[in-house]
């Protein structure tokens, strides 16, 4: 039975479903209830409704790794649950070759895999846990529900930042900006350069041109203060690094579009 059938035979018999509808939808745990609503916000587009490969509409012009299969059981059995959290509740590592940071051998550390450490709660986090689990038909073996924080980060709006710098410091700061970008952030996943990226928000290649630098400061630092509700996540960056991308966007001065060829009359 799907999920609307479910909900369905719940308004049209509420009481005669309380008896002998084991496996419904509708007694499906209160928390993978909450994971199913958090991953169809934040996670799906990438991963897919069900977790599984090219179903998501950014799947196919995110870079490689393609998003993990999440309905694989095989693959993703061999991940314990405390491992599926630190995943989506890690902090970003700089995977540049040489100036990066150390990343030991079995650390997931792939940059177009955002982190929601800075985004949802403890709570929310686990019970997105829980309902990945239900994407490969496993179960979410414990969570100390009543321990975890049930409150989402909270920021405030960003002063604007200091932005005053010599061009050869402005040109150095954007270089760094450029590895911070690709790969340490992955700000390709969801963003598209020309011809690459994600398509989850706005193409970015004219932010030169379209976007000032404080506004892309704050959007880099706390998109949920830009807009509450925003699917970007807040990805901790550090003011340094803000900064570092801020000048880099700022290097960004595609031409416009070719123009609509003009209606045929
Ligand atoms: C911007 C695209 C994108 C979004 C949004 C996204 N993911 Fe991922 N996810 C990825 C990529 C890329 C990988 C890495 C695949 C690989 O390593 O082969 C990944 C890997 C994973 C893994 C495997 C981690 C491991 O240890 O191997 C899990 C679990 C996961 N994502 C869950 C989620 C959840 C839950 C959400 C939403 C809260 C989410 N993802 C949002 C792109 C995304
Ligand atoms: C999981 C996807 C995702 C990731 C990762 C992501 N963004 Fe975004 N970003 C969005 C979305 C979606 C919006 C549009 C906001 C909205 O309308 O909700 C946005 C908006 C923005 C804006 C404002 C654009 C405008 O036209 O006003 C900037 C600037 C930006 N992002 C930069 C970045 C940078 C830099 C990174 C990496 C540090 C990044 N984003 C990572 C999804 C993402």
């Amino acid at each position: 039975m799907s999920r609307e059938h479910c909900v369905g035979a719940f308004a049209a018999a509420a009481v005669a479903v309380m008896v002998g509808v084991g496996g419904c939808a509708l007694f499906e745990n209160e928390h993978v209830a909450r994971g199913r609503t958090l991953y169809a916000y934040y996670c799906s587009h990438c991963h897919g409704e069900h977790g599984r490969p090219g179903e998501g509409f950014n799947w196919k012009s995110m870079p490689d790794p393609k998003p993990k299969d999440l309905s694989n059981k095989d693959e993703m059995s061999t991940l314990k649950d405390e491992e599926i959290f630190a995943a989506i509740s890690r902090d970003m590592k700089d995977t540049t070759p040489g100036v990066g940071d150390k990343i030991s051998e079995d650390e997931f550390a792939v940059p177009t895999m955002p982190t929601f450490k800075n985004t949802l709660s403890e709570e929310e986090l686990w019970s997105l846990v829980a309902f990945v689990r239900t994407l490969h038909g496993m179960k979410l073996e414990k969570a100390d529900w009543a321990s975890l924080k049930k409150e989402r980060p909270k920021f405030a709006l960003v002063p604007k930042p200091m932005v005053t710098a010599t061009p050869a410091e402005e040109a150095k700061l954007a270089a760094r900006g450029k590895q911070l970008y690709y790969n340490k952030y992955g700000c390709n996943a969801c963003h598209k350069i020309g011809q690459s990226g994600g398509e989850v928000g706005p193409p970015l290649d004219r932010a030169g041109f379209r976007l000032n630098t404080s506004w892309v400061y704050r959007w880099i630092k706390y998109p949920q203060s830009m807009k509450p509700r925003t699917k970007m996540p807040n990805l901790g960056v550090s003011d340094e690094d803000a900064k570092a991308i801020m000048f880099f966007l700022k290097t960004l001065n595609a031409p416009p579009p070719a123009q609509p060829l003009p209606a045929s009359s």
